[in-house]
């Protein structure tokens, strides 16, 4: 078995339109072991699913989706701005995505977009949607914004969280430890074996981000990463398999 795990970045994305039931379906198709997926609040508290808190570049509306109830948002096209096959994608609750994950075996990386932290109590409505379908101990939560992460944990201790970042920090072992994250989910260019392993001795695993490219998920696998985040699932098994063995 594989000892590098791979999460399909806003689902199979490269395949299909992204954080759209289309997509999380193609990584489920090509065997991910997880999804990574984005969540937002709309103006009547639903947890949204998709990657900007803008809605123009992926739809065909135009503004924050704070500013939409959930019924306004599902009467926009989620799929054709990535090709016109996907003209029937709309936009996912989060509560529609747990129900098509929870029958299979992957698990999911939620990450709580609050850059702004402009949505209130998103972080209890996260937990209390996981906890409705069974999946917290398939999940780990995210976040660039580790005040979030922070209350995650004061919300319940148990639930796996892990840190976004884009620097190449210094040995971030006590800074991680002193917000209590489980792993570190780091650029991947800012990646070496040295750093790799000192995460491992101190009981931190790594789910990097976004590697597409033949070249560094090979560099990656073969220095153990323990999870791999890819807009190419299949691409990436390959690889791995080929390095590290089914
Ligand atoms: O979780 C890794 C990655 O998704 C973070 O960046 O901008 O794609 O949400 P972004
Ligand atoms: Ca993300």
């Amino acid at each position: 078995m594989s000892f590098t795990k791979i999460q399909a970045h806003r689902g199979a994305s490269g395949y299909a339109p992204e954080n759209t039931l289309a997509a999380f379906k193609k990584a489920i198709e090509m065997k991910a072991d997880g999804i990574e997926l984005d969540v937002h609040l709309s103006k009547d508290g639903y947890l949204i699913v998709m990657h900007d808190e803008k809605v123009d570049r992926t739809t065909n509306g135009k503004g924050m989706i704070k500013s939409f109830t959930l019924e306004e948002l599902k009467k926009l096209d989620a799929g054709s701005w990535y090709s016109k096959e996907f003209n029937n994608e709309r936009i996912p609750t989060l509560e529609e995505v747990l129900k098509l994950i929870k029958p299979t075996s992957l698990f999911i990386n939620l990450e709580i977009k609050a850059g702004y932290r402009l949505y209130p109590n998103i972080e209890e409505k996260v937990l209390n949607m996981l906890e409705k379908y069974d999946m917290l101990e398939r999940s780990i939560i995210s976040s660039f914004d580790h005040y979030s992460l922070v209350k995650i944990k004061q919300l319940n201790s148990k639930v796996k969280t892990g840190m976004l970042y884009m620097s190449s920090l210094f040995e971030p072992w006590d800074y991680a430890k002193s917000i209590k994250v489980d792993a570190l989910h780091p650029y991947y260019i800012t990646l070496t074996k040295e750093f790799i392993m000192g995460a491992y001795s101190h009981n931190l695993a790594i789910n990097t981000y976004t590697v597409n490219e033949e070249s560094a998920i090979k560099q990656l696998a073969q220095g153990k990463i323990s999870g791999l985040i890819t807009n190419y699932p299949d691409k990436a098994k390959k690889i791995i398999s080929s390095i590290q063995g089914d």
